[in-house]
């Protein structure tokens, strides 16, 4: 079974086969924190290339720096050493090209949610906007809500708001941190779906954070397993499985045992 797993070194060749390319190089990335007498290194040296229209996974321990890297490569935070580049550019600060969607949904709750998914549009013309975000919200499963206030919404409707919001730039990555931690087990099983719908119809190139295993293996091309911090990339998991998946099978639950192995080696 070890031979369907590979090291991030490997997966470097296998990217480089793709006929795609990458979208999201990451090179000798590290990033620390603090100062030269309290300094703390949160990533070391990540290295990892997610090719064109791959849905990555991110799994590690809680405070490995995975949070961290999203950040990094969203623009957020700044590399110490090393450098991503997205699209062949090197990232320095935000950009439209690269959506971000945290745990919570942090929607301004002044704002309906027409206006709350607009304010993901970049400022270019705003004749198209109102077809857009109908159609954005078409896509989330949300017709009907486009004048609902945000405490009106569930938490799985408010999280596809900011889905929607993330979107509406038509980004060609889509960085995910723990999407959909914070929902319920049937909403999380019809968002995972949804994600998925989504992911296929847009070919967003999808870089997510989780901490469950059976959603990484449910949804990724991919899942990259970080080490404890200070966070390097241990392995780089390509799940060669058909969609949909189903997460009774003998091979899900291989790549299930293989990962909580992974993981269990880094807890000392
Ligand atoms: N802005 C910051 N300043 C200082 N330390 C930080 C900052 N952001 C993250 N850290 C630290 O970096 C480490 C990695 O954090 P994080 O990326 O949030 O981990 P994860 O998302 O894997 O749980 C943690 O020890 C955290 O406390
Ligand atoms: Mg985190």
């Amino acid at each position: 079974m070890s031979s369907t797993f590979c090291t991030g070194k490997s997966q470097k060749k296998t990217s480089d086969a793709s006929p795609q390319g990458a979208d999201v190089k990451v090179l000798n990335l590290s990033k620390w924190f603090g100062g030269p007498n309290n300094r703390l290194k949160a990533l070391e040296n990540v290295t990892m290339e997610v090719p064109k229209g791959a849905f990555f996974s991110v799994i590690g321990q809680s405070g490995c720096g995975k949070t961290t890297l999203l950040r990094l490569i969203a623009g957020l935070e700044t590399p110490s050493r090393g450098r991503i580049e997205v699209d062949g550019r090197q990232v320095e600060g935000t950009g439209w090209e690269r959506g971000l969607i945290f745990q919570e949904p942090r929607l301004f709750p002044w704002a309906t949610v027409e206006h709350n998914v607009r304010l993901g549009l970049p400022d270019r013309d705003s004749s198209v906007w109102p077809d857009l975000v109908a159609e954005l919200l078409e896509l989330v499963g949300l017709e009907g809500f486009a004048a609902a206030f945000p405490r009106k919404l569930s938490g799985g409707m408010a999280q596809r708001v900011a889905l929607a919001r993330a979107l509406a730039s038509t980004p060609r990555v889509l960085l995910l941190d723990e999407p959909l931690g914070a929902l319920d087990a049937v909403t999380r099983a019809r968002m995972q779906k949804e994600l998925l719908g989504i992911w296929h119809k847009r070919k967003i190139t999808m870089l997510a954070v989780t901490h469950d295993l059976d959603e990484a293996i449910l949804l990724s091309t991919h899942i990259v397993v970080l080490s404890e911090r200070p966070g390097t990339v241990k392995s780089v998991i390509p799940i060669q499985m058909e969609y949909p998946r189903d997460r009774t099978s003998m091979e899900f639950n291989r790549f299930k045992q293989e990962l909580v192995k992974l993981l269990l080696e880094e807890v000392s």
